[in-house]
Protein backbone atom coordinates (compact mmCIF):
# COMPACT_ATOMS: atom_id res chain seq x y z
CA UNK A 1 0.00 0.00 0.00
CA UNK A 2 2.73 2.35 0.94
CA UNK A 3 4.86 1.60 -1.91
CA UNK A 4 2.35 1.92 -4.29
CA UNK A 5 0.51 5.04 -2.95
CA UNK A 6 3.46 7.12 -2.75
CA UNK A 7 5.51 7.62 -6.16
CA UNK A 8 2.67 7.15 -7.80
CA UNK A 9 0.96 10.08 -6.14
CA UNK A 10 4.35 12.56 -6.07
CA UNK A 11 5.00 11.32 -9.74
CA UNK A 12 1.98 12.90 -10.80
CA UNK A 13 2.41 15.75 -8.75
CA UNK A 14 5.83 16.65 -9.90
CA UNK A 15 4.96 15.95 -14.20
CA UNK A 16 1.61 18.49 -13.49
CA UNK A 17 3.54 21.51 -12.40
CA UNK A 18 6.30 20.02 -14.93
CA UNK A 19 3.74 20.45 -17.67
CA UNK A 20 2.04 23.36 -16.74
CA UNK A 21 5.62 25.25 -16.35
CA UNK A 22 6.02 24.12 -20.02
CA UNK A 23 2.77 25.57 -21.03
CA UNK A 24 2.43 29.11 -18.94
CA UNK A 25 -0.94 30.06 -20.25
CA UNK A 26 -2.46 26.71 -18.67
CA UNK A 27 -0.28 27.67 -15.44
CA UNK A 28 -1.95 30.70 -15.64
CA UNK A 29 -5.76 29.56 -15.80
CA UNK A 30 -5.41 27.05 -13.23
CA UNK A 31 -3.82 29.13 -10.64
CA UNK A 32 -6.25 32.10 -11.04
CA UNK A 33 -8.81 29.64 -10.86
CA UNK A 34 -7.58 28.12 -7.14
CA UNK A 35 -6.69 31.65 -6.14
CA UNK A 36 -10.38 32.84 -7.32
CA UNK A 37 -11.76 29.84 -5.08
CA UNK A 38 -9.83 30.20 -2.03
CA UNK A 39 -9.25 33.69 -1.94
CA UNK A 40 -6.67 33.45 0.54
CA UNK A 41 -8.69 31.19 3.32
CA UNK A 42 -6.99 27.19 4.21
CA UNK A 43 -8.42 25.17 0.82
CA UNK A 44 -10.83 22.27 1.83
CA UNK A 45 -12.44 19.57 -0.27
CA UNK A 46 -15.25 21.53 -1.09
CA UNK A 47 -13.53 24.18 -2.56
CA UNK A 48 -11.66 20.70 -4.47
CA UNK A 49 -14.67 20.37 -5.83
CA UNK A 50 -14.84 23.98 -7.17
CA UNK A 51 -11.63 23.91 -9.39
CA UNK A 52 -12.81 22.23 -12.59
CA UNK A 53 -10.18 23.24 -14.39
CA UNK A 54 -7.85 22.03 -11.64
CA UNK A 55 -9.00 19.20 -12.54
CA UNK A 56 -8.89 18.93 -16.35
CA UNK A 57 -5.17 19.49 -15.76
CA UNK A 58 -4.98 16.20 -12.83
CA UNK A 59 -7.05 14.22 -16.12
CA UNK A 60 -4.50 15.34 -18.81
CA UNK A 61 -1.50 14.67 -16.73
CA UNK A 62 -2.29 11.18 -16.01
CA UNK A 63 -3.21 10.82 -19.80
CA UNK A 64 0.31 11.66 -20.91
CA UNK A 65 2.20 10.39 -17.85
CA UNK A 66 0.61 7.63 -16.26
CA UNK A 67 1.89 5.44 -13.69
CA UNK A 68 2.40 2.35 -14.14
CA UNK A 69 2.35 2.00 -17.56
CA UNK A 70 2.27 -1.67 -18.60
CA UNK A 71 -0.58 -3.35 -16.54
CA UNK A 72 0.03 -7.08 -16.62
CA UNK A 73 -2.86 -9.78 -16.30
CA UNK A 74 -3.04 -13.75 -16.82
CA UNK A 75 -5.70 -14.66 -19.17
CA UNK A 76 -7.33 -17.95 -17.78
CA UNK A 77 -8.70 -19.37 -21.02
CA UNK A 78 -6.64 -19.49 -24.64
CA UNK A 79 -7.95 -16.64 -26.83
CA UNK A 80 -7.15 -15.14 -29.89
CA UNK A 81 -6.61 -11.13 -30.02
CA UNK A 82 -6.03 -9.62 -33.23
CA UNK A 83 -5.46 -12.80 -34.81
CA UNK A 84 -3.06 -13.48 -32.08
CA UNK A 85 -3.10 -17.13 -30.14
CA UNK A 86 -2.88 -15.76 -26.67
CA UNK A 87 -2.53 -19.58 -24.70
CA UNK A 88 -4.22 -19.78 -21.08
CA UNK A 89 -1.69 -18.93 -18.46
CA UNK A 90 0.22 -16.35 -20.71
CA UNK A 91 1.39 -13.02 -18.53
CA UNK A 92 0.31 -10.30 -21.32
CA UNK A 93 1.44 -6.51 -20.44
CA UNK A 94 -1.03 -3.79 -21.34
CA UNK A 95 -0.12 -0.56 -22.39
CA UNK A 96 -2.04 2.29 -20.89
CA UNK A 97 0.41 4.45 -22.13
CA UNK A 98 -0.13 3.33 -25.82
CA UNK A 99 -3.57 3.22 -25.32
CA UNK A 100 -3.48 6.98 -23.59
CA UNK A 101 -1.57 8.60 -26.31
CA UNK A 102 -3.55 6.14 -29.69
CA UNK A 103 -3.61 9.03 -32.45
CA UNK A 104 -7.51 6.89 -33.63
CA UNK A 105 -8.53 7.80 -30.08
CA UNK A 106 -6.64 10.92 -29.16
CA UNK A 107 -6.31 14.16 -31.07
CA UNK A 108 -3.00 15.63 -30.99
CA UNK A 109 -2.26 12.71 -28.63
CA UNK A 110 1.39 14.15 -27.69
CA UNK A 111 0.10 17.55 -26.87
CA UNK A 112 -0.79 18.55 -23.15
CA UNK A 113 -4.34 20.09 -23.21
CA UNK A 114 -6.19 19.91 -20.30
CA UNK A 115 -9.68 21.25 -22.53
CA UNK A 116 -10.23 18.10 -24.13
CA UNK A 117 -11.80 16.60 -21.12
CA UNK A 118 -13.99 19.42 -20.89
CA UNK A 119 -17.58 18.15 -21.33
CA UNK A 120 -15.78 14.57 -22.29
CA UNK A 121 -17.19 11.42 -20.58
CA UNK A 122 -14.35 10.01 -20.14
CA UNK A 123 -13.42 9.23 -16.81
CA UNK A 124 -10.94 7.53 -14.12
CA UNK A 125 -13.06 4.88 -13.60
CA UNK A 126 -11.23 2.22 -15.52
CA UNK A 127 -14.19 1.62 -18.05
CA UNK A 128 -12.71 3.48 -21.43
CA UNK A 129 -9.79 1.51 -22.00
CA UNK A 130 -8.05 4.66 -24.07
CA UNK A 131 -7.45 6.26 -20.75
CA UNK A 132 -6.65 4.03 -18.00
CA UNK A 133 -4.41 5.59 -14.89
CA UNK A 134 -5.77 3.49 -12.15
CA UNK A 135 -5.97 0.17 -14.42
CA UNK A 136 -9.41 -1.61 -14.78
CA UNK A 137 -11.14 -4.61 -13.67
CA UNK A 138 -10.79 -6.31 -10.58
CA UNK A 139 -6.98 -5.69 -9.91
CA UNK A 140 -7.44 -1.88 -10.63
CA UNK A 141 -6.34 0.83 -8.10
CA UNK A 142 -8.25 0.37 -4.73
CA UNK A 143 -6.35 3.77 -4.10
CA UNK A 144 -8.17 5.32 -6.68
CA UNK A 145 -10.25 8.13 -4.20
CA UNK A 146 -7.21 8.83 -2.40
CA UNK A 147 -4.89 9.21 -4.28
CA UNK A 148 -6.94 11.68 -6.80
CA UNK A 149 -7.27 13.79 -3.09
CA UNK A 150 -3.71 13.53 -2.41
CA UNK A 151 -2.56 14.75 -5.60
CA UNK A 152 -5.86 17.65 -6.11
CA UNK A 153 -4.99 18.71 -2.84
CA UNK A 154 -1.21 19.29 -2.91
CA UNK A 155 -1.40 20.85 -6.43
CA UNK A 156 -4.30 23.06 -5.31
CA UNK A 157 -2.00 24.11 -2.12
CA UNK A 158 1.34 24.69 -4.45
CA UNK A 159 -0.58 26.83 -6.66
CA UNK A 160 -2.20 29.04 -4.45
CA UNK A 161 0.80 29.67 -2.46
CA UNK A 162 3.96 29.98 -5.27
CA UNK A 163 4.23 31.08 -8.77
CA UNK A 164 6.05 28.71 -10.67
CA UNK A 165 8.29 28.71 -13.71
CA UNK A 166 11.44 27.02 -15.64
CA UNK A 167 14.53 28.02 -14.58
CA UNK A 168 16.46 30.75 -17.48
CA UNK A 169 19.12 28.52 -19.10
CA UNK A 170 21.87 30.76 -20.91
CA UNK A 171 23.13 28.34 -23.87
CA UNK A 172 27.23 28.63 -24.19
C1 LIG B 1 -2.35 9.28 -8.35
C2 LIG B 1 -2.22 8.24 -7.59
C3 LIG B 1 -2.26 6.81 -8.05
C4 LIG B 1 -2.19 6.26 -9.31
C5 LIG B 1 -2.06 6.99 -10.64
C6 LIG B 1 -2.29 4.82 -9.15
C7 LIG B 1 -2.28 3.92 -10.21
C8 LIG B 1 -2.35 2.55 -10.05
C9 LIG B 1 -2.40 1.60 -11.14
C10 LIG B 1 -2.39 1.95 -12.62
C11 LIG B 1 -2.46 0.36 -10.60
C12 LIG B 1 -2.53 -0.97 -11.37
C13 LIG B 1 -4.00 -1.29 -11.61
C14 LIG B 1 -4.27 -2.45 -12.55
O1 LIG B 1 -3.42 -3.33 -12.70
O2 LIG B 1 -5.37 -2.47 -13.16
C15 LIG B 1 -2.45 0.50 -9.16
C16 LIG B 1 -2.52 -0.54 -8.27
C17 LIG B 1 -2.50 -0.38 -6.91
N1 LIG B 1 -2.58 0.80 -6.21
FE1 LIG B 1 -2.59 2.66 -7.01
N2 LIG B 1 -2.40 4.52 -7.82
C18 LIG B 1 -2.40 5.70 -7.12
C19 LIG B 1 -2.52 5.86 -5.75
C20 LIG B 1 -2.63 4.82 -4.84
C21 LIG B 1 -2.79 4.99 -3.41
C22 LIG B 1 -2.88 6.34 -2.70
C23 LIG B 1 -2.82 3.73 -2.88
C24 LIG B 1 -2.98 3.27 -1.45
C25 LIG B 1 -3.00 4.05 -0.41
C26 LIG B 1 -2.69 2.79 -3.96
C27 LIG B 1 -2.65 1.42 -3.81
C28 LIG B 1 -2.58 0.52 -4.86
C29 LIG B 1 -2.50 -0.93 -4.67
C30 LIG B 1 -2.47 -1.68 -3.33
C31 LIG B 1 -2.47 -1.50 -5.95
C32 LIG B 1 -2.40 -2.98 -6.32
C33 LIG B 1 -3.82 -3.51 -6.52
C34 LIG B 1 -3.85 -4.98 -6.94
O3 LIG B 1 -2.89 -5.46 -7.54
O4 LIG B 1 -4.86 -5.63 -6.66
N3 LIG B 1 -2.58 3.48 -5.14
N4 LIG B 1 -2.41 1.85 -8.85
Amino acid sequence: MLMAGTSSSSMTIEWAFCEMMRNPKIMKKAQSEVRAVVKGKTITEADIQRMHYMNLVVKETMRLHCVPILLPRVNPKDCVVNGYDIPAKTTVLINAWACATDPDSWESPESFIPERFENSLISHSGTHFEFLPFGAGRRMCPGLNFGLATVEYAIANLLHHYDWKLPEFRMV
